[in-house]
């Protein structure tokens, strides 16, 4: 008997921000654990679905015929949750429990950095094995190149950006978009470059440290370009970066420097839609990977891609870090920020 004829029964839940691909990641695993007779069980509303009785009880096997036409549908069959239950030792015992009493040989869970926390969490509770799968839009985790979802949020994010140049050229306005991330500066340096926004604002290159300064700063860029007729002028900043947002810092240009911003902060519209190619493929193979992994007795481990390769990650080392956009992209951002400045219109 191999190690893989050990694994009959696999759980599955999707947990924290929902992202575009979850769903194509859903069916790959179901797909693909069925392909080596292996059952899976669905688990709603993230964690949860292991704590909470009345989420328990909508645990059910799933069949070809749950995941068929899913892989272009945004959000997640299996609903999601953030579940704060997690960091109590009460939760972890029940999950635990739960995992016991429906005979689960491992688990796959598809989510961010904090549901990989309680997924390590889970483990002093549950002897099963756990394996994660990124599917996060922030793209923040180490250890692979993308998370399912990224691609999708970027794209949603120029759609939008793209729609505001319009109508900030037509009045020759100054907008300021805010972009999702949590921490991390992914979306929007990708946003903030595929779009030539005039500025991208993140925790890369605009740490908070002198706000007055970096209003001066903003502004004498703002000054300069009205004053060479450059039109409309878009600033892209991180959420969590400037306290209050986009709305804020709107507000404090007008007040302080008396420059007129409208502010767009583009919010949840980033987390839905339907998957683009990339998030499809990447959670079809991360997903197939996933049910592989335990196949070779791989566990305790995030599947990554890397330079085009699954890798298995542990899944301590996956949250360690935030995943730090790469500096040829922030390197990109500053040299044509530059050349623009200098540039006669
Ligand atoms: O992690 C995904 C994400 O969309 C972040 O970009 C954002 O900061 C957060 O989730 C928002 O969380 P919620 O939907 O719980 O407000």
């Amino acid at each position: 008997m191999t190690e893989s004829a050990k694994i009959k029964r696999l759980g599955m839940l999707t947990s924290g921000g929902d992202a575009p691909g979850m769903n194509a990641a859903i069916r790959a695993v179901v797909l693909s654990a069925h392909h080596y007779h292996i059952e899976v069980i669905g688990f709603h509303h993230g964690f949860n679905g292991l704590i909470v009785d009345d989420n328990i009880k909508q645990a059910k096997a799933l069949l070809f015929s749950d995941v068929n036409h899913i892989i272009h549908l945004g959000g997640t069959i299996l609903k999601s949750a953030r579940c704060p239950l997690m960091l109590e030792e009460s939760g972890l015992l029940k999950a635990g429990k739960t995992l016991k009493d429906h005979a689960i040989d491992a688990l796959v869970v598809i989510g961010g950095d904090g549901s990989f926390h309680g997924l390590l969490a889970l483990q002093k509770y549950w002897s099963g094995k756990v394996i994660g799968i990124p599917g996060t839009i922030d793209n923040d985790l180490d250890g692979t190149d993308y998370t399912i979802g990224f691609a999708t949020a970027v794209n949603t994010g120029i759609e939008a950006v793209d729609k505001i140049r319009d109508t900030a050229d037509a009045f020759e306005r100054i907008f300021i978009v805010e972009l999702m991330g949590r921490h991390s500066g992914h979306i929007t340096f990708n946003v903030g470059i595929a779009c030539a926004a005039e500025q991208v604002l993140s925790f890369e290159n605009f740490p908070v440290t002198n706000k007055k300064a970096q209003l001066e700063k903003l502004a004498e860029d703002i000054t300069l370009a009205q004053q060479q007729h450059c039109g409309s002028y878009i600033i892209v900043i991180a959420e969590n970066l400037w306290q209050g947002g986009a709305i804020e810092l709107a507000r404090a240009l007008n007040q302080y420097k008396n420059i007129n911003c409208t502010a767009c902060t583009l919010g949840h519209i980033q987390r839905g839609g339907s998957p683009v190619a990339k998030d499809r493929i990447l959670a079809t193979k991360m997903g197939v990977a996933a049910v592989q992994a335990l196949l070779i007795n791989e566990h305790n481990v995030m599947v990554g891609e890397l330079n085009n390769m699954m890798k298995f990650i542990p899944l301590v080392e996956s949250v360690k870090h935030h995943k730090l956009v790469s500096k040829q992209l922030i390197d990109a951002q500053e040299n044509i920020l530059a050349l623009t400045a200098q540039h006669q219109w």
